[in-house]
């Protein structure tokens, strides 16, 4: 019965196939194509000369195994779906519709490999100009175009990439890099005026860390070194105003009392005091009195002073 069928399918394709005008259709690996015409009531459909589906009251049988999960009929529309294409899918189809509209259509189908996706490099600034390269990982059959908004500038067939440059004026328009082939295509969109200035300072910048890597680390490590010595300048620097502050301190409040006057201070001259005296400074002793002089004098600096004396301990005031 089936073998039948196929015979009587098999004359109907060769009568056909010798008649009818070839559409071309693409499609793009993994995607899908429909056939633009329909089946609704009773026709076939075959590659080459192998019938691969039969259709009967909106009802489509597949006849080849290879085609059960990918090949779908809509049963509204009549229309044949082929999905999860594969380059072997590429050949020539044809439908034979038997009853109701009776025609005979031959499509030659073309699967493409996937397109890659573009990117785009800054190849190089100038004062007017920037230069912007496409790029794909492969080129088979894929060509790359430039637009300027919808204008080609620039296209090539089956390279690597292409170049374009722009110049300063046309900065503001829209650019776009297309990789296509006839079933697909992929864009990548450039903003020129942000792409080139950043690269201006950034790119040129990073393409000389990539080439001058030990230069750069020669920079981390001198920044690093300035960044400790400031430290142990800062240190230093406090440490010798808390030895002088102790000395001047000892020695004020010294003063202050065999003087037993008011006493106003003036502004402090670390340097020269620092060096007239010697650098054995003599720490208070530990008692409780000298402990209290200590916290008061934190002040000395920044305020003036006003002592003022109880008969036997060393209080002021601010
Ligand atoms: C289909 O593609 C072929 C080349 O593959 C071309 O010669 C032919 O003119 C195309 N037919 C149509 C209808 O576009
Ligand atoms: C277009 O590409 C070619 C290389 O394919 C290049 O020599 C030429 O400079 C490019 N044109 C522009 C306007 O950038
Ligand atoms: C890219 O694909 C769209 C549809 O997806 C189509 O309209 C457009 O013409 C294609 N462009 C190119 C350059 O092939
Ligand atoms: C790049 O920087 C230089 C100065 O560093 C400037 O003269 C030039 O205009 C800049 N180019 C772009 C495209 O911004």
């Amino acid at each position: 019965m089936e073998v039948q069928m196929r015979i009587i399918v098999l004359c109907f394709v060769m009568i056909s196939s010798a008649t009818d005008e070839v559409k071309n259709l693409t499609g793009a690996e993994g995607g899908s194509i429909t056939l633009p015409d329909p089946v609704v009531e009773l026709g076939f459909l075959s590659l080459g000369g192998k019938p691969i589906a039969m259709v009967t009251e909106r009802k489509i049988t597949i006849l080849e195994e290879i085609y059960k999960d990918r090949l779908l009929l809509n049963s509204n529309t009549g229309l044949f779906t082929l999905s999860g294409l594969q380059r072997t899918d590429s050949g020539i189809y044809y439908i034979d519709s038997k009853k109701g509209r009776v025609f005979t259509s031959s499509y030659k189908l073309t699967v493409y490999e996937s397109v890659p996706t573009p990117a785009v490099k800054v190849t190089s600034v100038s004062a007017d100009s920037c230069t912007l390269l496409c790029l794909v990982e492969k080129a088979e059959e894929t060509s790359l175009l430039w637009y300027k908004d919808e204008e080609i500038v620039n296209q090539s067939s089956s390279a690597l990439s292409l170049p374009l440059t722009v110049h300063k004026q046309d900065f503001s328009s829209s650019y776009r890099c297309v990789a296509a082939n006839p079933a697909e295509n992929k864009t990548h969109a450039v903003h020129v005026s942000t792409s080139c200035s950043g690269q201006n300072d950034t790119a040129t910048d990073t393409r000389h860390r990539k080439t001058d890597s030990n230069t750069e680390y020669k920079n981390m490590i001198g920044i690093a070194i300035s960044i400790v010595a400031t430290v142990i300048i800062i240190l230093v620097a406090c440490n010798i105003k808390w030895k002088y502050f102790d000395k001047r301190r000892t020695r004020q409040a010294q003063d202050a009392v065999n003087r037993g006057s008011d006493v106003e201070y003036s502004d402090i001259q670390i340097c020269e005091d620092r060096r007239s005296q010697g650098e054995n400074v003599q720490e208070p002793s530990g008692n409780a009195d000298h402990s209290n002089l200590k916290t008061i004098y934190y002040k000395l600096e920044a305020q003036r002073l006003v002592p003022i004396y109880t008969d036997t301990t060393d209080v002021y005031e601010i």
